[in-house]
C-alpha cells in the first residue's frame, strides 16, 4: 500500500492560476469565437531582448562542437553567471558569488526552500499574498488545520489592507520564524519603504527569525524613487536574517525560458536540534546540489547576456513598455470611476471591486460580458476579497483595448462605481 501525504487534501480547490485557466477554457468551449484578452496571470509578452537570443544562439553553437560541448554544469550556476549577477546587482551590499544559486526560477526557489527548515516553524505570510508560500506549507503539513474562514491555525496572517497601504505589519500574537515578505508585492502591487524593512529586519535579529524576501519585481521599482530598497541587502543587517528571491522571467521575458536566482548569505543562521547555529546555506547548498542539476548552459548564457550595456538597454525598453500599460490600466480604471492601487513600482493593479461586489463574481462578469480575464483578489486570501488582480504584461494594443471594454461597460451601467 502507497501512503498518500495527506496534507495534500488540506490543499484548497485548484492551485489559482489553474483554476483561471480552467474556467476560461470552459468559456472559450462554450463561445469558440470569443476575443479573449487575458490580464490574468502575469505572463510576459515581449520577446526575449535580442542581446539574450544571440548568446543563446551562439551556446547552441558551442554545443555542436565536440571541444565547446559542456554536459552537467554546477548545480548552483556556472560562474560567469554568478558573478555578473553579483556585480550588477548587489554591488557594495557584501553579496559574493558563491551566495547565488542560479535556479530554473523563483516560483520553484519560493516554493522548495521551505525544505531545509522544520516543520515546527511557524510561518507569518501576507493576505493576500502569492498563492506558492502558503501552499507549499500546506503540502509539508507546516500550516496545520484549515479553519471556517479559509485560514490555517498554525499560520500568521498579515492582513494588508487598504487602511495600511497593502503593507504588512509586525504581529502582536504568538512567535513566528519564518516570514515570507514580498515587494513589490504580488498580488498588491504596493512597495515597501525601507523603514518599512528596516522594522521587518530588526523584529527578525530580535526573534532569530528568517525572513524570506520575494524580489521578482524588483525591476519595476522607479529608478528615481530613493525610498523603495531593490534589495533586502541594501537594509541594515539584512545579510543575517534575509534570503532573497530573483527572478529573470519579469524583467528579461525568461517566464518559458526559466531562470531565475536565490541569494544566501553565508551569515544567515538557523538553529539544530542540539541548539547549535547552522549556516541555511550549507543546507540550501546540500539541497540544490542532491535535486537539481542546474539551469541549461544555453539558458545562463542567455541570461548573462541581460548585463551586456545592449542587454541592459534591452531589458529597460520591455519594462518601459509594461510601465506604460499599467499607466493606461490606472488612468482607465480611474476614468470609470473606479479605485485601483499598485502599478507603479509595478505591473501589477489592484482593483478595487465596483460597488464591493465579490471578487469572483467580478471576475465572471468581465470575462462574460467584456471578454477580458483578470485574477479574482479571492484567490490571494481571504483580505484580497472586493480585489481583483490586473497585469500590465500583455500586449500594448490590447490592453487598450481590455481597458475600453471595462470603461464601456461600466458606462452601460453593468457594473457601477
Ligand atoms: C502571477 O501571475 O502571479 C505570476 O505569473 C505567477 C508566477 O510568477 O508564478
Amino acid at each position: 500500500m502507497a501512503w498518500i501525504n495527506d496534507n495534500y487534501r488540506k490543499l484548497p480547490g485548484n492551485y489559482l492560476f489553474a483554476e483561471i485557466a480552467h474556467r476560461v477554457a470552459a468559456y472559450r468551449e462554450r463561445h469558440p469565437s470569443a476575443d479573449i484578452i487575458s490580464l490574468g496571470i502575469g505572463d510576459v509578452t515581449r520577446p526575449l531582448p535580442m542581446a539574450a537570443i544571440r548568446a543563446m544562439h551562439e551556446a547552441v553553437d558551442e554545443m555542436s562542437r565536440a571541444e565547446t560541448f559542456r554536459g552537467y554544469g554546477p548545480e548552483q550556476g556556472y560562474p560567469f553567471l554568478r558573478k555578473a549577477i553579483a556585480e550588477a546587482s548587489y554591488e557594495g551590499l557584501g553579496i559574493e558569488p558563491d551566495e547565488i544559486f542560479v535556479s530554473d526560477g523563483s516560483k520553484s526557489d519560493c516554493g522548495n526552500i521551505q525544505e531545509i527548515f522544520g516543520i515546527r516553524n511557524r510561518v507569518a505570510i501576507a493576505d493576500p499574498v502569492y498563492p506558492v508560500y502558503l501552499d507549499t506549507n500546506i503540502m509539508a503539513g507546516r500550516a496545520g488545520r484549515p479553519q471556517a474562514d479559509g485560514r490555517f491555525d498554525c499560520v500568521t496572517y498579515l492582513p494588508c489592507t487598504e487602511e495600511n497601504g497593502f503593507t504588512p505589519q509586525i504581529p502582536t500574537g504568538p512567535y513566528v520564524d519564518l516570514i515570507y515578505l514580498c515587494s513589490p508585492n504580488n498580488p498588491t502591487g504596493a512597495a515597501m519603504t525601507r523603514e518599512d524593512l528596516a522594522e521587518w529586519i530588526d523584529f527578525a535579529r530580535e526573534r532569530q527569525a528568517v525572513i524570506l524576501f520575494d524580489a521578482a519585481y524588483e525591476a519595476y521599482i522607479k529608478k528615481d524613487d530613493p525610498s523603495i530598497p531593490h534589495s533586502i541587502y541594501e537594509i541594515e543587517g539584512a545579510r543575517e536574517v534575509a534570503i532573497e528571491f530573483r527572478s529573470f522571467s519579469k524583467t528579461a521575458g525568461f517566464t518559458g525560458t526559466r531562470c531565475g536566482y536565490t541569494v544566501l548569505p553565508k551569515t544567515v543562521m538557523g538553529r539544530a536540534k542540539d541548539g547549535s547555529l547552522i549556516p541555511l546555506h550549507s543546507l540550501w547548498n546540500r539541497r540544490h546540489t542532491t535535486k537539481f542539476n542546474g539551469v541549461p548552459y544555453i539558458v545562463q548564457r542567455g541570461a548573462a547576456a541581460i548585463y551586456t550595456e545592449e542587454g541592459r538597454q534591452q531589458v529597460d525598453a520591455a519594462i518601459g513598455y509594461y510601465r506604460e500599460n499599467a499607466r493606461v490600466i490606472l488612468a482607465g480604471l480611474k476614468d470609470a470611476g473606479w479605485t485601483a492601487y499598485g502599478g507603479i513600482h509595478s505591473p501589477y493593479i489592484w482593483l478595487k471591486t465596483p460597488g464591493g461586489i465579490p471578487s469572483w463574481e467580478l471576475f465572471g462578469t468581465l470575462l462574460e460580458e467584456a471578454q477580458v480575464v483578470g485574477t479574482p483578489g479571492a484567490g490571494f486570501g481571504p483580505c484580497g476579497e472586493g480585489y481583483l488582480r490586473l497585469t500590465a504584461f500583455g500586449d500594448q494594443t490590447r490592453t487598450a483595448e481590455a481597458i475600453e471594454r471595462i470603461k464601456d461597460l461600466a458606462g452601460r451601467g453593468i457594473l457601477g462605481a
